[in-house]
């Protein structure tokens, strides 16, 4: 495979493409580079290849002309990959692509970026290495350069190295171990002495499936699983990261369709949805919340009709879902009964299909790692003032683009838990 790279810094790959196996997939000729460098295509005295931004602001964009006379330069360009911030995520998928490739060009952007009208006028493919932003795309190509290279037939010297690593199957890999047996009292685990060759393939599968559930769960959405992989998922000891989730559906103070504070009726279909999905997401426990004596004894009707009475005999899985239903008189009351049962007070947050969000998604997820966090939401038309001055904090709405977000709170409640918790176990 030949690599054109395109940079105002060939010296920058000098030793890297020199060393270990890319040094020697060199010297036999499974790979070849190539540096370009803008500056040899300029015209003027000082070799200019940037100029200052219309627009004003800081920093230097590089020029198209000395890009393009350098691009044109190169007589086999391949497919032509734009570092860039903005650019497609490499991953394993695209390097697998890439190695199918006979050459490739990497165009390495250094200053602010390039001139954007390049991309009109080349055939380009902007491509990312992270979200973060380093000084120059040279970085970035090095990164191509090695996961392409050390995927092509020969390069590494057993071909099976590279079908057994991390994202080759969708999963991280399962764990290595080397001489001696014992190391500072820590043994290698038995199943590796054993010569047994499938128990060896079926323990580090189940290895690779536990640390990828341990380390990058969401990568499990998309690898290939098999029952057996699913089976053994499902076995695995793990602390349910919705554990720590609480639901609390607040029927008080609560705004009516005129704008008015006031108080809703029980909402049967709620009552099982939001209790249905609190049980599929493992959720700590959920909460309706009124202060009218006769709806909670309607809650406690319903509740026991399927819980304990004919409802749980045609249907044991309906018992299940609302188990751990809890009927209270106010998120006071919500909070006292998390404290108890946990030792902790929650970190209580409301969810508005308005307002400025003042907790990211992010922050409730790391919060969850070690303290219950309990999400609000109201019924009618959402959370009164004085129920959202109880909270410590707003969550970001729900598809805050759209002109439309009038969702029923259990869709909201489904969607928010799903947001936090995902997939990710
Ligand atoms: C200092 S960066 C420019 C960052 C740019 N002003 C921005 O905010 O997106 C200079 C060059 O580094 C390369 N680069 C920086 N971060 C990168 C990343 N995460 N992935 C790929 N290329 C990157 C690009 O070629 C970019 O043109």
């Amino acid at each position: 495979m030949h690599f054109s790279l395109v940079t105002l810094f060939p010296e920058f790959f000098a030793s890297p493409l020199q060393c270990g196996l890319m040094g020697k997939a060199c010297q036999e000729s499974l790979v070849s580079f190539a540096t370009i460098n803008p500056r040899e295509f300029t015209e003027d005295r000082h070799r200019s290849v940037d100029d200052r931004p219309y627009g004003g602001g800081p920093g230097m964009v590089m020029m198209c002309d000395p890009l393009r006379r350098a691009l044109h330069s190169i007589p086999r360009r391949g497919r032509t990959l734009l570092l860039s911030p903005k650019g497609r995520p490499f991953d394993q998928t695209l390097a697998r692509e890439l190695a199918e490739e006979e050459a490739l060009t990497l165009i390495c952007g250094r200053y602010e970026g390039i001139d954007a009208r390049i991309e009109s006028l080349e055939a380009i493919e902007p491509v990312s290495v992270g979200d973060y932003v380093l000084n120059g795309g040279e970085t970035g190509a090095l990164c191509i350069i090695e996961a392409v290279a050390r995927l092509l037939p020969s390069f590494m010297g057993k071909t099976d190295s590279a079908t057994e690593e991390s994202f080759s199957t969708g999963l991280l890999e399962y764990p290595h171990y080397t001489r001696p047996e014992t190391y500072e009292g820590l043994q290698v685990p038995q199943v590796l002495l054993s010569g047994d060759h499938a128990r060896i393939a079926r323990w580090r599968r189940e290895k690779a499936l536990e640390t990828t559930l341990a380390y990058r769960p969401e990568l499990l959405r998309n690898a290939s699983l098999s029952a057996a992989d699913k089976h053994c998922l499902q076995a695995l000891p793990r602390q349910w990261r919705g554990r720590n989730l609480y639901v609390g559906l607040l029927h008080h103070p609560v705004l009516t369709k005129s704008g008015e504070v006031g108080t809703t009726s029980l909402t049967n279909l709620d009552i099982h949805d939001i209790g249905r999905v609190s049980r599929s997401y493992g959720l700590g426990g959920y909460y309706l919340a009124t202060p009218l004596a006769d709806q909670r004894e309607l809650a406690h009707r319903l509740l026991d009709h399927w819980r304990q009475g004919a409802g749980c005999q045609t249907n044991a899985d309906r018992a299940s879902a609302l188990a751990d239903v809890h009927v209270v008189t106010d998120l006071e009351a919500i909070r006292d009964n998390i404290l108890q049962r946990t030792g902790q007070p929650p970190l209580v947050l409301a969810t508005s299909a308005q307002g400025q969000e003042t907790v990211r998604l992010e922050e409730v997820r790391t919060a969850l790692e070690h303290r219950p966090v309990l999400l609000v939401f109201g019924t009618g038309s959402g959370l009164a003032d004085e129920a959202l001055a109880q909270t410590d904090g707003l969550l970001p709405p729900l598809r805050f683009l759209s002109t439309y977000n009038h969702l029923s709170v259990r869709s909201a409640a489904a969607i928010y838990i799903d947001r936090v918790l995902q997939d990710w176990y």
